[in-house]
């Protein structure tokens, strides 16, 4: 455990004690209150700014098939059976014949578009009738709206007119139809081609339909007998989040970027591990033209085409004002990889460390070197030529802290911390809030002095409660703290209120303790319905709506309702065990002083409330109240959200009383102006 022995009798180690809370339930004696003392009067903490932030990773489908704004499914014909049994190249396409036409369809792999990615779909034409070609109905539906505009695009080459090794006019071209059909094969959007020459060439048109139709296919028909090489099929809307080319998912970036997060990790969690030791996320296939990139098996068991890549993630970062996190592995796979569960992790072999270590140097280049350096150059010529200004990294997930580990760790650490001492390394402690590799995750990191130490747990709400004092010890002297992963997790995974209450009231104590935990994210953040793997998550989704949940309004609260000092909050005469947590802090952007209380009790708890040396006080205070009396209250997805915060004002004096409603986080925010 990372508590200090040398922990000196500091005056704030002293002010969290008296407002941590013990946990048995017993409710306030009838009439009495528990007293709230904010003393603004006495010399405020300095805290994070950027402790609220999310994680984002590539599992519950939510790049490809979520974020990531393509539309159609395996557009590069990489699908494979290590993904899904079932799947394969030509997953999801259909042969399309039309009026009197026939044809079939083949796989390609002797001349690809790139190196970097090996198949493509021959279309093979024997009658043309009204034309024969591929269809695809995107990831489980294919929703278009009428009026939007879509970007189809796809790369093509003339394999031969005619009859393949017979006679035919290889001077004519392919005529080649797009076209996006309705459920009853009507057409509301097309356009034409012609395809000549042996060289993959890219197409593009725009395509806008004339209606809305929810279930919709995009078809692509040659009119010729021939045969046509096919390869990066690709539909997009226009309006992506913030108009980006190859962008995302407009509503589902949105409801992200509302959470005003200070900062995104990705691209995972166990995704960086990929599926073995030389079968890693490498930055390095995520980057530059999308049909040059490596399509790989995600290690959730899915495919991902890497057209949500670095690049779009750090220009993700830069349109919604949070920082980048990225994560590389530590020169070691999963303990869990080669299907051995806690047997699995190797380490790459030492001769090939240097390689590895130059890689995540070249990240850095990539990210923050100018645009004449060799890795530089490749984001400018992504369009980006200024630096991204990355300053962490984190290195390792939830690895076995052994030696192997440690030996690779130490090996990429010292070249950071000699060549870019700039960079906020991140180092890992293990899957669990505790345990042998917890202590020897935090052992090693402070025997190596790093910035920071990433924490991840998913636990019970009571377990929240418990622990809200877990970072009141930490020594100050000592690495920083990342909470990189957490939830709270009912037994039957739910997102209930009573989860996302005790998530608001452990928040309040990463305020308190926003001096040492510098960043925090809650996990996952996207499922995909029908494609979710793992629960809780923190926003759901389909095709085409957003369903957050409770604990996203509870980030979300605290996301908006941040601040940059912690004042001393003190709460005294609760009876031993209630549920209750606050923190106050001060914005000093708007001279704002926010204060949060959390009850986790059924019913309502009375507060004798005191501001204390807050200066001239307003009238009133903005009153935000979230909250209800059923702690298993849970969002439904499409409904109106079953609990939904409710805000106006409150009449506020240095002494007052208020009533924190049952199961609520209350958010007393109070003008500086
Ligand atoms: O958030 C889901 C997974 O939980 C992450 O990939 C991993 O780091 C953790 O075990």
């Amino acid at each position: 455990m990372p508590v200090s022995k040398r922990l000196r009798r500091s005056t704030h180690a002293f002010l969290a004690l008296l407002a941590i809370v013990l946990v048995v339930p017993v409710s306030p004696a009838r009439g009495a209150s528990i007293s709230l003392e904010v003393r603004a009067d006495e010399p405020a903490r300095p805290i994070s700014t950027e402790l609220f932030g999310i994680f984002f990773e590539d599992l519950n489908y939510a790049a490809d098939g979520g974020l990531y704004a393509e539309l159609l499914q395996n557009r590069s014909f990489e699908y494979s059976a290590t993904e899904q049994a079932a799947w394969g190249p030509l997953s999801f396409w259909d042969l399309v014949r039309t009026g009197e036409g026939d044809g079939h369809v083949g796989l390609g792999n002797s001349r690809p578009v790139h190196v970097n990615n090996p198949h493509y779909l021959l279309l093979h034409v024997t009658k043309a009738g009204a034309g024969v070609g591929v269809a695809n109905r995107g990831f489980d539906q294919l929703p278009l709206e009428a009026g939007r505009a879509y970007e189809a695009s796809f790369f093509a080459y003339q394999a031969y007119m005619g009859v393949m090794w017979g006679p035919g006019d290889q001077t004519k071209a392919m005529p080649v139809t797009l076209r996006l059909e309705a459920r009853d094969g009507s057409v509301l959007a097309e356009a034409r081609f012609e395809i000549s020459g042996r060289t993959w060439t890219k197409h593009t048109a725009t395509l806008t339909p004339t209606r809305s139709e929810p279930e919709a296919r995009f078809v692509l028909l040659a009119h010729e007998p021939g045969g046509v090489a096919l390869d990066m099929v690709s539909l997009f809307p226009r309006d992506t989040f913030k108009g980006r080319a190859n962008g995302l998912r407009r509503d589902l970036a949105q409801a992200i970027a509302d959470l005003k997060p200070r900062f995104i990790r990705f691209p995972g969690g166990c995704l960086v591990h990929g599926t073995g030791v030389r079968a890693y996320y490498d930055w390095k296939h995520t980057v530059g033209p999308l049909e040059q990139r490596v399509a790989a098996r995600n290690s959730w068991g899915y495919h991902q085409t890497m057209g949500l890549g670095y690049f779009e993630y750090f220009q993700f970062c830069e349109d919604i004002g949070a920082a980048p996190v990225p994560v590389v592995t530590a020169g070691v796979c999963c303990q869990h990889a080669g299907h051995s569960p806690g047997r699995g992790q190797e380490g790459l072999p030492l001769a090939e460390m240097p390689g590895y270590i130059q890689d995540i140097l070249d990240l850095i280049e990539w990210a923050n070197g100018p645009a004449t350096s060799k890795w530089g150059a490749v984001r400018a010529a992504a369009g980006r030529p200024e630096p991204f200004g990355l300053k962490y990294l984190g290195v390792g997930n939830e690895d076995a802290i052994t030696p192997e580990f440690r030996e690779r760790f130490a090996m990429i650490e010292a070249v950071l911390r000699k060549k870019h001492p700039e960079i906020v390394v991140i180092g890992t402690s293990g899957p669990f809030a505790s345990g042998e590799d917890f202590d020897n995750g935090w052992a090693f990191a402070r025997e190596l002095k790093l910035a920071m130490v990433d924490e991840h747990y998913y636990v019970t709400p009571q377990w929240f409660w418990d622990n809200l004092a877990r970072y009141d010890t930490y020594d100050r002297a000592g690495p920083k703290v990342y909470v990189g992963e957490y939830a709270a997790h009912e037994k039957d995974r739910r997102n209930t209120l009573r989860s996302a209450i005790a998530e608001a009231a452990y928040l309040t104590s990463l305020e308190r303790n926003g001096d040492v935990v510098r960043l925090s994210s809650y996990a996952p953040l996207l499922a995909r319905r029908g494609h979710t793997q793992w629960h809780p998550d923190m926003i759901y989704f389909d095709a085409t709506r957003v369903f957050p949940s409770l604990n996203y309004t509870v980030q979300q609260l605290f996301g908006h309702h941040a601040g940059d000092a912690w004042v001393a909050t003190r709460l005294a005469d609760a009876p031993a065990g209630v549920k209750l947590a606050a923190s106050t802090v001060r914005d000093s952007a708007s001279g704002d002083l926010i204060v949060k209380i959390v009850n986790g009790e059924p019913a309502a708890l009375p507060l004798a409330i005191r501001l204390a040396g807050a200066g001239r006080l307003p009238a009133t205070a903005q009153h935000i109240v979230f909250g209800a009396a059923d702690a298993e209250a849970v969002n439904v997805d499409g409904a109106p959200p079953v609990v939904a915060p409710r805000s106006g004002t409150l009449p506020v004096s240095e002494n007052f009383h208020y009533e924190a409603p049952a199961h609520s986080l209350t958010i007393l925010r109070i003008s500086g102006r």
